[in-house]
């Protein structure tokens, strides 16, 4: 028997009413902030990732599912949604436009992580991007997006964590003193937190194994070593988040695990999570755009990991709405009452009532069992004596009452 790859998994009907929930806040959201869909292709060229997510990272180390196609050329399942958005953005002319842009996306993601709880191979994600303003106002709007958005979905006790880790004047400053401070500790270092030492100093940082969270506690932080235009965005920024009552944390040890971050970054988790709890993430990419062949362009955006929303949905017991079901049922005892429900079913259906008509050759009791697990509200029964009346028997599930009326009128009466 074949079973779905490991880390990817189906999402069976009775799990559908929580995406739908989900999505139709997400849309709700990006409507009232003014943000339109950008769908992208599921995957990309290769090239675009390893230059956007950075070589020195997890995702374009170990995790992307990279092929050569038939022609030969190497593309690569969308491992995040924001270099996808940056290449359309300069593809379509969207430079064009008034900035700043503002886009949101709800796609499939791939990784090649170990799987468990809250950690797939492929998982879902709703984005934002907005594109084309450093203003520090932009920042707090996204952030305020990405907060209202959780609360929308009656998500309780989320922590805001927001962190600054400078651009491209300061950072390198900083870097060195952050090495110079771990050169003393290397040799107590986990051995992926060596490699970081060269490769990806700032990702020492956020290490979870706790000797190296230990060392990492007293390192130097990056808003001391900010250049005077960063701390000025921070502070800024921290100024809206007050004037929008958004409660933060300003996590000192916060980097996010992508390689084209400069200013802002922020994370947003459920208190008491651990490593795969965190619900969504984000910052500023002032210079992606330009990395990717475009003028100097700043931009922030976030993503929310869906799957990890309905695991506190569920965790946190949330009532979300019920879909709407099937409302009638139509049972039917001879043959040419077959035919006639089939006529039927597809009457009401073209009035708009959803309906189920019963199939093959079984007892009226069974066709009722069927109507009761379907949970409708009528059953219509439809039997030849009845049709030579021109008439079929309504029964009303909630009180058992039943009542006869012409096939003529069942559309009306039902609606
Ligand atoms: P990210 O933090 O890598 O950011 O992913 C965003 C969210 O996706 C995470 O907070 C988490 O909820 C979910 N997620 C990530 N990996 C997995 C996984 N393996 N299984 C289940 N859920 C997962 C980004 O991808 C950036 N592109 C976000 C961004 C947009 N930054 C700026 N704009």
């Amino acid at each position: 028997m074949y079973q779905a790859v490991r880390g990817t998994s189906d999402i069976l009907p009775e799990e559908q009413a929580y995406w739908r929930y989900i999505e139709r806040r997400a849309v709700d959201t990006c409507q009232l902030y003014g943000y339109q869909r950008l769908d992208s292709p599921t995957f990309e060229e290769t090239g675009l990732f390893t230059r956007s997510v950075g070589q020195g990272t997890d995702i374009v180390e170990k995790e992307m599912y990279t092929f050569a196609d038939k022609g030969g050329k190497k593309v690569t399942l969308r491992p995040e949604g924001t270099a996808p958005v940056c290449r359309a953005y300069l593809e379509h002319g969207l430079h064009n436009l008034l900035q700043p842009v503002k886009l949101y996306y709800l796609a499939s993601i791939f990784r090649y992580e170990r799987p468990q709880a809250g950690r797939l191979r492929e998982h879902h994600q709703f984005g934002c991007e907005a594109i084309g303003d450093d203003d520090p106002s932009l920042d707090a709007e996204v952030i305020d997006m990405a907060w209202r958005f959780f609360l929308s979905l009656k998500l309780k006790n989320l922590s805001l964590q927001l962190n600054s880790i400078g651009c491209k004047q300061c950072r390198p400053g900083y870097l060195t003193t952050l090495k110079e401070y771990y050169a003393e500790y290397a040799e107590s270092l986990c051995r992926d937190c060596q490699v970081r030492l060269n490769r990806n100093p700032l990702r020492l940082l956020d290490c979870k194994q706790p000797s190296c969270q230990r060392t990492a506690r007293a390192a130097p932080r990056s808003v001391d070593h900010l250049c005077a235009d960063c701390e000025t965005h921070f502070n800024q920024l921290k100024g809206h988040l007050e004037l929008l009552e958004i409660p933060f944390t300003v996590n000192h040890r916060l980097v996010r695990g992508l390689d084209y971050y400069t200013r802002t970054v922020f994370e947003i988790q459920p208190e008491g999570g651990g490593a795969q709890s965190t619900l969504g993430g984000g910052g500023r990419y002032d210079d992606l755009i330009e990395e990717l062949g475009g003028k100097p362009t700043p931009a922030i955006g976030f993503a929310a990991g869906i799957e990890r929303i309905i695991l506190n949905l569920k965790k946190q017991e949330i009532a979300i709405p019920a879909p709407p079901g099937v409302h009638v049922f139509i049972a039917h005892t001879g043959d040419e009452a077959r035919d006639e429900s089939t006529r039927l079913a597809s009457r009401l259906r073209q009035a708009g009532i959803s309906t189920v008509a019963a199939t093959g050759k079984k007892s009226l009791k069974a066709q009722m069992r069927q109507a009761n697990s379907l949970g409708v509200r009528y059953a219509v029964i439809v039997g030849d004596e009845e049709i030579k009346t021109g008439t079929a028997t309504v029964r009303d599930m909630a009180n058992a009452r039943q009542k006869t009326v012409p096939l003529d009128d069942l559309p009306g009466m039902l609606k």
